[in-house]
């Protein structure tokens, strides 16, 4: 079998699309794992990501791309901070605030939710407990998450004052300060197989799902995210992506602009209702 067929083979089983991304790194890349563990060719490897998980996790981390930045589409986060959070923070009764962060590589995103929080509403809420989760499939972007060491490139569209207040340079990488780094709890998941996490407020799933997965895993992807969901919970995704044509079953467009929605509740169902009732 040569690469272009097993790629085809190994996408149609991982459920992601076929369009190859960076092929050509992504063949060197193949082939050099094909040598680290001893796998004479691509048949064989073929059918040991069939019979073993953890080959299978490790393959996906090679057929997808893991670069983020902080902040990354600086609106989105004006967004969750002008109208997101506050729309679920006027819950009087609310004692807690869930967030999840899932394909979070090395903690950009999470951290940015972090350092957000800590500027923006530390100070008006300082009762509520919030959390925040970041899962991702690449034990090795875990791993670089947790030690919160970061290239500039990364940081560009980070506000200055957050840059001063909560970076070290050291030996030309920027280090996050321990109080960011401790508020976030990475795990590894692979949102594909394994199940979702719950009861949380905002979901982002942002440039993995929509754009390198195929059809029905979106679909599956797009379910599980509605499950991990409190009622009226936000899901965001990349401002470039669009969700399957089901979408509308589950949520509502909050901000499609910024790639914001909101998960489908029963006051949003009648109110359609009522509203399609008063046009008859
Ligand atoms: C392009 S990065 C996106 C990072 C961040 N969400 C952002 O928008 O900047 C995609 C991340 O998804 C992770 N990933 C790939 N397949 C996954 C899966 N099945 N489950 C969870 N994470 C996955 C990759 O390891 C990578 O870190």
């Amino acid at each position: 079998m040569g690469f272009d067929e097993f790629l085809k083979e190994a996408a149609l089983l991982l459920g992601l699309q076929r369009r190859p991304f960076q092929r050509r790194g992504v063949k060197r890349k193949v082939e050099r794992r094909l040598v680290e563990i001893g796998c004479p060719g691509f048949d064989e490897y073929l059918l040991k990501i069939q019979i073993d998980p953890k080959e299978k996790d490790h393959i996906s981390t090679i057929l997808t791309v893991t670069i983020s930045r902080f902040f990354r589409d600086r609106e989105v986060f004006d967004a969750l901070e002008k109208s997101v959070l506050p729309a679920i923070l006027k819950d009087r009764e609310k004692k807690d605030l869930n967030v999840w962060s899932i394909g979070c590589a090395s903690g950009e995103e999470p951290y940015s939710l972090s350092l957000l929080w800590k500027e923006k509403f530390e100070k008006d809420f300082p009762k509520l407990h919030h959390s925040i989760l970041a899962t991702d499939i690449d034990e090795k972007m875990i791993e670089r998450g947790k030690e919160g060491r970061y290239k500039k490139s990364s940081l560009r569209e980070v506000p200055d004052n957050i840059l001063k207040r909560y970076f070290r340079i050291k030996n030309e990488f920027y280090v996050l300060e321990q109080v960011i780094r401790e508020s976030v709890d990475f795990r590894k998941q692979n949102i594909l197989e394994d199940e979702p996490f719950s009861g949380m407020d905002v979901v982002f799933c942002r440039n993995l799902a929509f754009t390198y997965f195929s059809k029905e895993s979106q679909t599956k992807v797009l379910k599980k995210l509605a499950e991990g969901l409190n009622e009226k919970g936000f899901l965001v995704i990349g401002k470039d992506e669009i969700l399957p044509l089901m979408y509308p079953t589950l949520f509502v467009p909050f901000s499609k602009a910024q790639g914001i929605y909101q998960k489908f509740s029963l006051n949003v169902t009648n109110r359609l209702n009522l509203c399609s009732e008063t046009e008859d």
